[in-house]
């Protein structure tokens, strides 16, 4: 039986950096409100002109990975990409990293899970390694959030929250028992679909109707989220799957050496690590910096927390996940 393992890792964020103070210029918002709710200080913003978007911030990254895990990119078997906010309505942004990158004929897939995107990925990639099909996988997360967002004051309750950004893994076969991706678990439910999400331009609210209805109140097109409602999901999702991802492998929270959450909230983040007593040295955050970068905000704090030497070879990592949808997993991971 194969594994599967993380040979590399790389991330990719916009020089462009924007501040609490640069968005209360836009809406009316403040430092302090956002610092006490989310914990965010800054995050990057794709600068019209800078070259970059989702497919090509996820390019960035991948790059980096595949030079890290010594693979070239003739030897990988497959493609998978998470994003919440494409290039284009269709097709997906793995085709266009295809095309990109110059990558041979392998399979693309997009992954539309949003938060989880990223865990959902690994699971994916874990299934294909694992039954021998696949011998290494390039999983990227990505994500040009500025480029859908409301920045009047009606849209502040979501668009402060959220940053841009790319994070890639290369996952590859291994033969080493215990080693790798120990388990993964994915969840949703889907009658919470609308708490978060954005619902056109779509197929049941296309852009003639839009046009037609001129709608001033009405803003189908910019990302709604029932926050507190998130939040309170959120807490209760990311503990129970942290703690069912150890118990399949029959370990306990004194064996996390890393946690890394998905970035949604430092809130969140905090109120997990006071749940399992975690000391601050097993819990990587980073959203003070870059905001929540949705699918790309694991593999980003995942190749940082590794560039920082906090992940080293031998400790069991812990990625948990919560998202729109709602969706929510997690993975274990023996470095
Ligand atoms: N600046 C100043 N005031 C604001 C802002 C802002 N940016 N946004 C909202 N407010 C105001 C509101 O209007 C409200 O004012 P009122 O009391 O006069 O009505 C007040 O602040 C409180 O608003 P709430 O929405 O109740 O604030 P809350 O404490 O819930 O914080 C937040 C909002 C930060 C969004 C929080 O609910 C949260 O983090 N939720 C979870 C987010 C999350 O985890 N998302 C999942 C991942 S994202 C994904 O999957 C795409």
């Amino acid at each position: 039986m194969y594994t599967s393992r993380i040979a590399g890792m790389g991330k990719y964020v916009p020089e462009n950096v924007v501040t609490n103070d640069d968005l209360s210029k836009l809406m009316d918002t403040n430092d302090a409100w956002i610092q006490e709710r989310t914990g965010i200080k800054e995050r990057r913003h794709i600068k019209k002109g800078d070259g970059n978007s989702t497919a090509v911030m996820g390019v960035k990254a991948a790059e980096i990975a595949l030079d890290r895990a010594g693979i070239s990119k003739d030897e990988i078997d497959l493609i998978i990409f998470a994003t919440l906010s494409p290039d284009y309505y269709f097709p997906g942004c793995g085709v266009q990293v295809q095309d990109m990158m110059g990558i041979h004929t392998c399979p693309a897939l997009d992954i539309r899970n949003q938060c989880s995107g990223f865990v959902y990925g690994i699971s994916v990639a874990d299934q294909f390694i694992k039954t021998g099909m696949y011998k290494n996988v390039l999983l990227i997360g990505s994500e040009n959030h500025s480029g859908g967002l409301d920045f009047s004051t009606r849209g502040r309750g979501v668009t402060v929250i959220f940053g841009d950004g790319a994070g890639a893994a290369v996952l590859t076969r291994s033969e080493q028992e215990g080693h790798g991706v120990l388990s993964t678990h994915l969840h949703s439910e889907g009658k919470h679909a609308l708490e978060l999400s954005l619902k056109g331009p779509s197929t049941n609210h296309w852009v003639p109707q839009i046009i037609e209805e001129n709608p001033q109140e009405d803003i189908p097109y910019y990302p709604y989220m029932n926050g507190q409602f998130v939040f309170k999901n959120a807490v209760v999702r990311f503990s129970e799957v942290i703690m069912e991802g150890l118990k399949t492998n029959g370990l306990d929270v004194n064996d996390i050496d890393m946690l890394v959450p998905h970035q949604a909230n430092l809130r969140i983040s905090q109120f997990i690590q006071k749940k399992f007593q975690l000391s601050d040295d097993k819990v990587y955050n980073n959203i003070q910096r870059y905001g929540n970068t949705t699918a790309a905000s694991i593999p980003i704090a995942l190749c940082e927390a590794w560039e920082e030497g906090k992940v080293k070879e031998g400790d069991t990592v812990v990625l948990a996940a919560f998202g729109s949808g709602f969706t929510w997993g997690s993975a274990v991971i023996k470095w």
